[in-house]
């Protein structure tokens, strides 16, 4: 396929995704690869296509003292640059192909082999300051191209439908919107109805969210949206991550920090990672229904974002 967006920076793991010596498979704009992180925290990236006979060396094994990996097929072992391991030592060249990635605290960004068009955006790093993380949650290979799923976490509008239920949201307002090329702030104003008390038994953390409150967006097209929410007990970062799998495949999953008393966090933790996929959820309810994108005849408020972003990837070259 063609990629999408070439030259884009992708986030395609968080560390914490990666289980120590285990091949993860993730698919790029229509390529898949192969990723391993050893003992030290280092993370590998190889085509995931063997170059002896083409069996997917995800399905294969990790050699943990070798820092290898070994095809499934007739075990033959690359390293990290993709060179045959052969009595105990690698070939001169690469054989497979290797992926270029750029580590960024627990984050793993790749440019899936294009020509850097944008950095890596600090957001993750700026935001997350003074923010304990809490888990990775919503990860989910979803059916819709990359522009429909984007354009989904830049609606506010699908708040008062697809996410009617958990939150109860009766408005949203939208104040201090800025846009600076790739990059895009606003503050929005949550006013809910209150949860009924049987809600707020299957859901404790509801509790927390009073009947006004703040959440904070910045932008980092296109692969970053991310949302401080500011409550009485505490803040809430949440960080969605997109990127292209293939033409009607896009990959999701959100990074969520939190900022709070740790005894709270403790309790809270496994509702707040349950709440935000459950939101992921509904989302890609709402993205897979679509019938195929035509015109709007109608406009809601504060839409412009989402013809702004829509812009960016249209007049990307
Ligand atoms: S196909 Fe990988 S070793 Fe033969
Ligand atoms: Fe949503």
């Amino acid at each position: 396929m063609h990629p999408v967006l070439p030259g884009a920076p992708w986030l395609i793991a968080h560390k914490s995704m990666l289980s120590v010596n285990r091949p993860h498979k993730i698919t790029l704009n229509g390529r898949d690869y192969v990723l391993w992180k050893n003992s030290k925290g280092e993370v590998f990236a190889l085509d995931n296509t063997c170059p002896h006979m083409q069996a997917p060396l995800s399905e294969g094994w990790v050699c943990a003292e070798r820092n290898t990996i070994t095809c499934p097929f007739h075990a033959l072992e690359f390293d990290g640059e993709g060179r045959l391991y052969r009595d105990r030592k690698p070939s001169a060249e690469a054989l497979a192909h290797s992926l270029e990635l750029n580590l960024v605290g627990d984050c793993v960004w790749t440019y899936g082999g294009c020509e850097s068009r944008l950095p890596i955006p600090d957001v993750i790093e700026r935001r997350s300051q003074g923010f304990r993380f809490v888990g990775m949650t919503g990860h989910q290979s979803v059916w819709g191209d990359f522009l429909s799923n984007l354009l989904i976490s830049y609606d506010y509008n699908h708040f008062k439908g697809t996410h009617r239920e958990l939150f109860k949201i009766q408005a949203i307002e939208i104040h201090n919107y800025e846009a600076n090329d790739y990059k895009i702030k606003l503050d929005q104003k949550i006013i809910r109805q209150r949860n009924s008390s049987q809600e707020l038994l299957i859901n404790p953390l509801l509790g927390i969210f009073p009947q006004i409150y703040l959440n904070r967006f910045e932008y980092s097209f296109p692969s970053l949206v991310t949302l401080i929410g500011e409550f009485p007990v505490g803040k809430v970062l949440q960080v969605l991550v997109i990127y292209p799998e293939t033409e009607n495949r896009t990959k999701t999953f959100t990074l969520v920090y939190a900022q709070s008393n740790p005894i709270l966090l403790a309790v809270l933790k496994k509702f707040l990672l349950r709440s935000v996929a459950e939101l992921v959820r509904q989302d890609i309810v709402a993205v897979e229904n679509l019938y195929p994108r035509q015109p709007p005849k109608i406009k809601l408020p504060d839409e412009e974002i989402m013809f702004y972003a829509e812009k960016l990837y249209r007049n990307w070259r």
